[in-house]
């Protein structure tokens, strides 16, 4: 699919991966971007093919009202966080926050539940996992349960939504806001955490939203996960 002239909507559109993939495909010329998050204020993107919205998506009755207002549309992205994430062995866990954990879940089938209704029949959806779904560290047993549930909804839901496309993008350790650490501390943690990857450094935001463009763009592919982890998989 070219996104020339299409109209997009993307959950966390305003920071990290959803942002630098806003970012591309307004300069591609899409029509139109609805850019959602619940802060979208902060975002720095002001491009005249940008709506920026403030919604949660984990609010129901909003995206019902916000996907019938919009009409026919086509392209889904969410890279939404969904919320906190619980970070740490699970049987120290605290068990409500393991449960958070799965707001991004939940925040992903939502934006599929409402927003199908309208997706052009030739459009496709993009979603987000991450490396621990399929090789999990000690401590990273949420991200992974979370990760891996993203994949398997996407997979099997891929040849009930047909012709409507459904991919998931699986980012590495990636350099974004998600981690509040600044100056030599981040500088620290990024290099302390990558170290073991084949390519050992954080990936850059845009390198993650090459990816979900190339799932947008490539019509031969649904039901299937495209990594960018920085060898992740095989270190
Ligand atoms: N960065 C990494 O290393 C990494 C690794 C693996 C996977 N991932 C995944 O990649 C995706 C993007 O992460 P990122 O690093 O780009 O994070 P980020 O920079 O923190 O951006 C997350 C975006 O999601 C929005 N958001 C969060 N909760 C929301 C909600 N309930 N409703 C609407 N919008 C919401 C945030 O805005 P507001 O807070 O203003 O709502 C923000 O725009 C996430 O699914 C993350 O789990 C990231």
């Amino acid at each position: 699919m070219n996104v020339r002239d299409k109209r997009i909507v993307i959950f966390g559109g305003t920071s990290g991966i959803g942002l630098a993939t806003t970012s591309m495909l307004s300069e591609m010329n899409a029509k139109h971007i609805y850019s959602i998050s619940r802060n979208p204020e902060k975002s720095l993107l002001s491009n005249s093919n940008i709506e920026l919205v403030k919604m949660d998506v984990l609010d129901e009755s909003k995206l019902v009202s916000f996907f019938e207002k919009i009409g026919r549309y086509d392209i889904l992205i969410n890279a939404a966080t969904g919320g906190e994430r619980a970070i740490g062995p699970f049987m120290k866990m605290d068990l409500e926050g393991y449960r958070n954990s799965f707001k991004k879940l939940w925040g992903y089938t939502n934006s599929v539940r409402y927003g199908l209704q309208n997706l052009s029949k030739n459009g496709c959806v993009v979603l987000v996992s991450g490396s621990p779904a399929r090789k999990c560290k000690p401590g990273q047993i949420a991200l992974a349960s979370v990760g891996g549930a993203v994949e398997a909804f996407s997979k099997s839901i891929a040849s009930e939504i047909m012709p409507i496309r459904i991919n998931v993008v699986s980012p590495g350790i990636i350099d974004t806001p998600m981690v509040p650490l600044e100056g030599s501390e981040r500088e620290e943690f990024y290099k302390k955490v990558t170290k073991e990857n084949l390519i050992p450094r954080a990936g850059k935001a845009e390198e993650v939203a090459q990816a979900i463009l190339f799932a947008i763009q490539n019509d031969f592919i649904t039901g299937t996960t495209i990594d960018v982890d920085g060898g992740w998989l095989n270190s």
